[in-house]
């Protein structure tokens, strides 16, 4: 018996890092989950690996600030598994440590776009759906500690990052009484992708950002971001709404 057994779930940002394994660790549970992100090819591998495992995995291609793509896939979950019962907003990119006065307005729309309109977008449908179900839903956004301190990523990106915790706090608090949850996780550092084509970084962001970094601390992994995920979307956190869980080592401590 896995927790998510018969469970519809929707992952976003699975081509790679955290989405990768978390839509990976909710098939090992029994859940029907439909995992989103552009890259097809990345997806199509993904189905593979999750091939012999109690749940399965349908790759959704799409780019998560379009609402055709997370309409669709909310959408998917319901045909597939007859509910929806988990959302996971992880799709985000970075921002070139950019600091205000090097934001330009293509980066900062770029930014908002991929991390809090299409978890709002997404957020918007969920919901819709979750409404009409007795048990409700649980949805989980992935932030960063930059969703909580200034000093981690640049403008674009801790903003983004800002508004969604302020976004999964107004979620979970009007739909409490519609057994809808939600909640957000604030990883630390984590080996992934999410730096690949950070090509043009800011000097004094990433000067500023290093500065204040702890190297002691070594970096998290992917699974340890999504053990916490799967724990807080499972019924053993039936009471936990509306939380901002940091997971970074003790590197916001400081
Ligand atoms: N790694 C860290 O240190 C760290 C720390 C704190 C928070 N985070 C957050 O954790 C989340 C996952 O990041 P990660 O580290 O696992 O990075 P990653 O390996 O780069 O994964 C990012 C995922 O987002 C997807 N994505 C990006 N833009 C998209 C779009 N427009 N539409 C659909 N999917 C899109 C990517 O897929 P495609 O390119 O195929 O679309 C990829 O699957 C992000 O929200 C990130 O901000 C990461």
């Amino acid at each position: 018996m896995g927790r998510f057994d018969g469970k519809g779930v929707v992952v976003t940002g699975a081509s790679s890092g955290m989405g990768h394994r978390i839509a990976l660790d909710f098939a090992a549970e029994g859940a029907t989950v439909v995992a989103v992100a552009r890259r097809a090819e990345r997806l199509a591998q993904l189905v593979e690996e999750a091939r012999d495992l109690p749940g399965g995995i349908v790759a959704y291609a799409g780019d998560v600030t379009v609402a055709e793509t997370t309409d669709g896939m909310i959408d998917k979950a319901v045909e597939l598994a007859g509910h929806l019962d988990v959302l996971v907003n992880n799709a985000g990119i970075m921002d070139e440590f950019k600091p205000v006065a090097e934001v330009t307005d293509e980066l900062w729309d770029k930014v908002m776009d991929v991390n809090l309109v299409g978890p709002m977008k997404a957020m918007r449908k969920a919901v819709q759906v979750m409404l009409g179900q007795e048990n409700g839903g649980n949805i989980v956004n992935v932030a960063s500690i930059g969703g909580i301190r200034g000093a981690r990523a640049g403008a674009a990106y801790t903003a983004s990052k800002h508004a969604v915790v302020g976004l999964t706090e107004n979620t979970a608090f009007m739909y409490a009484p519609n057994h809808i949850r939600c909640n957000v996780v604030c990883p630390g550092g984590v080996n992934t992708e999410v730096m690949n084509g950070q090509t043009e970084m800011s000097q004094l962001g990433v000067g500023r950002v290093m500065a204040g970094l702890d190297t002691s601390i070594p970096s998290g992994k992917v699974e340890d971001i999504s053990s916490a995920v799967l724990y807080i979307a499972s019924d053993d956190a039936k009471f936990m709404t509306g939380a901002t869980v940091v997971i970074d080592g003790g590197v916001s401590c400081n």
